[in-house]
Parts: structure tokens; C-alpha cells; sequence
């Protein structure tokens, strides 16, 4: 059992609530046995940086369900350089070095990294650079290997939830078409659930073949179907992430590119809104796009307990010794899952078994 004294903590990425309960969690768990936390500011920038605080008891006093991270977060990638002619390489730079240097200057004995497949990547690559971290997966998206849920995932849903619930009522007396696009990346699952749980008509994700996961007569098709059953409304769930047909199956984006090479997806609702503009459809359509609601406001309980089980694994995974692992929800139960394993499934498709749940409901 390795001697633990110090822990280090990071939370990197795209936030979400429940973070802050894992945080909480963290420096409990590590009180209990008087070990000293370190929380590291922005995501990797923290330990490039050194740029890091004491977390005490009384730093998470008040903190379970407060959203985003007190400690706050980037998209930071040590092993990104930018080549003179402007070409990208994904190799070891001088700060990784820098990392290694400022967690020893600390004494740090164990990191835990909290976050999605970009962060958690980081953590696994650094475990050659003797880097002993333990990831917790947090993400709206819930994209990551390993484990059934991510943190903020539940929040997300709840958020897309309401605003089905609230579209709603003025889609029905409107008589429109209503176009929600919402987050999730290269994966569905927010689109999946919070589509069935909001009861909408279509759900559009990117899970599909090459050449397109959906096409505007899809959609068209079922927005006939209920005219002609009398239902003058309907609400149409798409994934920011989703490939039209009419495209190639290309996905809509806005061009920017992160420092981990995602390029900023979004615009794919207005598409699909000019497309059905062009059809013969008595219903005009509407796009309202949930953006950065779904990385807001207040943990769910869901979310709470979520990360306050992962956060008090992450710390017994490090006095065990357990380190390049990332803890996973396995129904109930929580299981040390090998960094490199968890990541290979990234990005985690939508379960097929829901897919056919929403085909049932939601038939195309
Ligand atoms: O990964 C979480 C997420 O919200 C994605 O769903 C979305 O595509 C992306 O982050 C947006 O990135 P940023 O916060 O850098 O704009």
C-alpha cells in the first residue's frame, strides 16, 4: 500500500453540476485519514503551472450541489504542439515536464483527475511519465467508457427535460414545429434520454451509418403522420452532433477547434429548420437551442450521490495503490476500470437497446 500523504485534484473540460459534490467528497474522504488535498486551478493549466490551493473541510463546506467547479476548468492539453507551419502533432511537450516537476515540488503522491475523455486522456498518457492518477468521468455528454453514467449527465437530462416540458405548451398552441438541438458531442445519449423523457416526436443522434444518421424526410414523414392524426404541433430532439443524409452525413459545426482537435459542433437544428422550410408543411418551424443550459444550475440528487461515490472511491483506488483507472458505475456497484480501457470505448455510443425503445415511441 503505497504511502499517501498528499492528494492532488483537477477538474478539466466541459463542467457540469455535480463536480463540486465529488471535490467534497474527495477532501472527506481524505480527511478521514489526514491526508492533505491540493486542488490545482483550470483544468491541467493547474499543474503546468503549479498554480494550485489548499483544500480544506472548510473549502467544501456548502458546496454539494452547487453547479460548475470551485476550482475551475480548461480545455488544457500538455500534448498538443503547434508546428511552426501551423500543423498539430500530438506529442509529449516541455509541459509535461513541467507537470512531473511542479506534482513532486508539491509532494504530491497521488493526482485525481476529474473530467471527460480529454482529461482522463491526459492522466492515462502521463502514467509513463510516472504520473499516478486516478480518474473520476465527469461529462455532460456521458460519452466515456467504462461506466454507465458520467457526473452532470443527470443534470443535463434534467435541464433538457424541463425545457421539453415548457416547449411544450407553446408548440401546442402555436401549432409549430418545434427544433431543439441540444449537446452531447459525437454521442446521443442526451438526446436519447431527454428526448424520451420529454416526450418529443422525432430524436435525431449521431449513432448511425456513415452516409447519415438521419434524413429531413424523416422527419417530415412523421410530422405528416400526426397531422393526419389530428396532432396540429410537434417537437423534434436533435443532437448538435447528428449527420444529415443530405449532407453525406457530415456533421453541422461552426468551425473552431479545440485544443484536443474537436471541432465546435452546433447549427444543425437552423439546417434541419430551412430544410423543412422548403416542404410542403402547413406547420412552421421553430429552433430553440439548449446550449450551455445543459452545463448549468444545480446538481439532481442523482448527480449528487454519483459524485460523492466516485469521489470517495477515488481516494481508497489511491491508498490501494490503484492508479491509470478511472472510477466506473457498473449498476450499482463502482469497479477500478483501467484508463486505457475505459477510453478505447470513448466516444461511448448510445446503448442500442435504447435506441430501439426510442424507435418504438418515437417511430421514424
Ligand atoms: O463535452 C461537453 C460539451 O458540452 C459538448 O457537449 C459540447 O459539444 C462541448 O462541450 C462544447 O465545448 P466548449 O465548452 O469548449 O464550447
Amino acid at each position: 500500500m503505497p504511502n499517501v500523504k498528499k492528494i492532488g485534484v483537477l477538474t478539466g473540460g466541459g463542467d457540469s453540476p455535480g463536480i463540486n459534490s465529488a471535490l467534497r467528497a474527495i477532501v472527506r474522504r481524505a480527511s478521514a485519514e489526514g491526508i492533505e488535498v491540493v486542488g490545482f486551478r483550470d483544468g491541467w493549466k493547474g499543474p503546468i503551472e503549479g498554480d494550485a490551493q489548499p483544500l480544506t473541510l472548510a473549502d467544501v463546506s456548502g458546496i454539494l450541489y452547487m453547479g460548475g467547479t470551485i476550482l475551475g476548468t480548461s480545455r488544457t492539453n500538455p500534448f498538443r504542439k503547434e508546428k511552426r507551419d501551423g500543423e498539430v502533432v500530438w506529442e509529449p511537450t516541455e509541459k509535461v515536464d513541467a507537470i512531473v516537476e511542479n506534482l513532486e515540488k508539491l509532494s504530491i503522491d497521488a493526482l485525481i483527475a476529474i473530467g471527460g475523455d480529454d482529461t482522463l486522456g491526459v492522466a492515462h498518457r502521463l502514467a509513463k511519465y510516472g504520473v499516478k492518477a486516478v480518474g473520476i468521468p465527469q461529462t455532460i455528454d456521458n460519452d466515456i467508457g467504462g461506466t454507465d453514467y458520467a457526473i452532470g449527465f443527470h443534470s443535463a437530462l434534467a435541464t433538457v427535460t424541463d425545457a421539453l416540458d415548457k416547449l411544450h405548451t407553446t408548440a401546442h398552441a402555436h401549432h409549430r414545429l418545434l427544433i431543439v438541438e441540444v449537446m452531447g458531442r459525437d454521442s446521443g445519449w442526451i438526446a436519447v434520454y431527454g428526448g424520451l423523457a420529454g416526450g418529443a416526436d422525432v430524436i435525431l443522434v449521431p449513432e448511425g451509418p456513415p452516409e447519415g444518421s438521419f434524413s429531413v424526410d424523416d422527419v417530415e414523414k412523421v410530422v405528416k403522420r400526426r397531422l393526419a392524426q389530428g396532432k396540429r404541433f410537434s417537437i423534434v430532439v436533435v443532437a448538435e452532433g447528428a449527420r444529415p443524409r443530405e449532407l453525406g452525413g457530415r456533421q453541422v459545426a461552426r468551425g473552431e477547434v479545440d485544443a484536443f482537435g474537436h471541432v465546435q459542433l452546433g447549427g444543425v437544428g437552423y439546417w434541419l429548420a430551412d430544410e423543412l422550410k422548403k416542404r410542403d408543411l402547413p406547420l412552421t418551424p421553430r429552433v430553440t437551442v439548449l446550449a450551455y443550459l445543459q452545463r448549468g444550475g444545480i446538481a439532481t440528487p442523482f448527480d449528487r450521490l454519483l459524485a460523492t461515490r466516485f469521489g470517495v472511491k477515488a481516494v481508497e483506488f489511491a491508498l490501494e495503490g490503484r492508479f491509470d483507472v478511472l472510477t466506473g458505475l457498473w449498476g450499482t456497484e463502482i469497479r477500478a476500470v483501467p484508463l486505457g480501457e475505459a477510453l478505447a470505448q470513448c466516444p461511448k455510443p448510445v446503448d442500442p437497446e435504447l435506441l430501439r425503445v426510442a424507435k418504438v415511441i418515437c417511430p421514424g
